[in-house]
C-alpha cells in the first residue's frame, strides 16, 4: 500500500459549539495544564493506557497546548478538552490524529480524569467528535486503537458502533515492552464494497 505522506494535508478547523447531554468540547487552555498533568499522577496507569512514552509534566502540557494551532493548521492533530455546560472544568482529552487525508481516514483517542469516568461522559464526548468528523470533515473511516486488556476503551468504542477488526501482534514498543494493539473502526458508508 502506498503511504500518503506526500499529499498536502487539509487544515483542521476547530469545531466550536459541540455539546450533548451537558457534555461539551472546547479548546484546550493553558490553565488546563494542572488538571491534565494531575490526571497522570492520580492514575499511574493512564500514561501506560494511552501509550505515552512518559507521564507529562505541567510545563510539558503547556507547551503541548501552545502547539495546538500549528498542529491544526497542518491538518495533523486536533486536541479538545472535555468539559461540561459551564465550559470551565477540564474533564478529559479527546483527539483526532493520524489523519490520512487522501484516504479520508483518521483515528480518535480519548481519556478522562479518573473522577469523571463511569458516567457516560466519555461516550458523549467521543460521539461528538466522531459525528463531527464524519459530517463536517467528510472522513469516511475512523479508527480507534487500544490494548486488548483495556476493557473500558473497547467498551466505549463498541457502544458507538465501532467494530473490532483484529489484534496487531507486538505492534508497538511502549515503555520498553512490545504490546499487542486492537484495531477498531467505523465507516461512514457501509455500502462501499457492495457490488454496483
Ligand atoms: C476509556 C474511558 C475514556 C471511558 O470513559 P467513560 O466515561 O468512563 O465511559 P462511559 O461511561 O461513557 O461508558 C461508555 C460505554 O463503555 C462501558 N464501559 C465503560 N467503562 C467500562 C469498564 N471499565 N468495563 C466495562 N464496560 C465499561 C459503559 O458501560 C458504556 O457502555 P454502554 O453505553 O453500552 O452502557 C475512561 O475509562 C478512561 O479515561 N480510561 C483511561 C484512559 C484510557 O484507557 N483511554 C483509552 C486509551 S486507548
Amino acid at each position: 500500500m502506498r503511504e500518503d505522506t506526500s499529499v498536502a494535508p487539509n487544515s483542521l478547523p476547530f469545531p466550536d459549539g459541540l455539546e450533548r447531554d451537558g457534555i461539551a468540547l472546547r479548546r484546550l487552555r493553558a490553565r488546563d495544564a494542572h488538571a491534565f498533568a494531575g490526571a497522570f499522577r492520580a492514575d499511574p496507569q493512564l500514561g501506560v493506557q494511552i501509550g505515552a512514552d512518559e507521564d507529562p509534566t505541567e510545563n510539558g502540557v503547556r507547551r503541548f497546548i501552545a502547539r495546538q494551532p500549528g498542529l491544526r493548521a497542518r491538518g495533523e492533530f486536533l486536541g479538545m478538552a472535555v468539559t461540561d455546560a459551564s465550559k470551565r472544568p477540564f474533564l478529559g482529552h479527546v483527539m483526532l490524529h493520524t489523519l490520512a487525508w487522501r484516504h479520508r481516514r483518521g483515528e480518535v483517542g480519548y481519556w478522562l480524569v479518573p473522577e469523571a469516568r463511569g458516567r457516560g461522559i466519555g461516550k458523549a464526548a467521543v460521539s461528538l467528535v466522531v459525528e463531527w468528523a464524519f459530517e463536517e470533515l467528510r472522513l469516511e473511516r475512523i479508527e480507534i486503537t487500544t490494548t486488548p486488556e483495556n476493557t473500558a476503551a473497547r467498551a466505549l468504542a463498541h457502544s458507538l458502533g465501532f467494530e473490532e477488526e483484529g489484534v496487531m501482534i507486538a505492534r508497538n514498543l511502549e515503555r520498553g515492552r512490545r504490546v499487542d494493539v486492537v484495531l477498531l473502526a467505523r465507516v461512514r458508508d457501509r455500502s462501499h464494497n457492495l457490488p454496483a
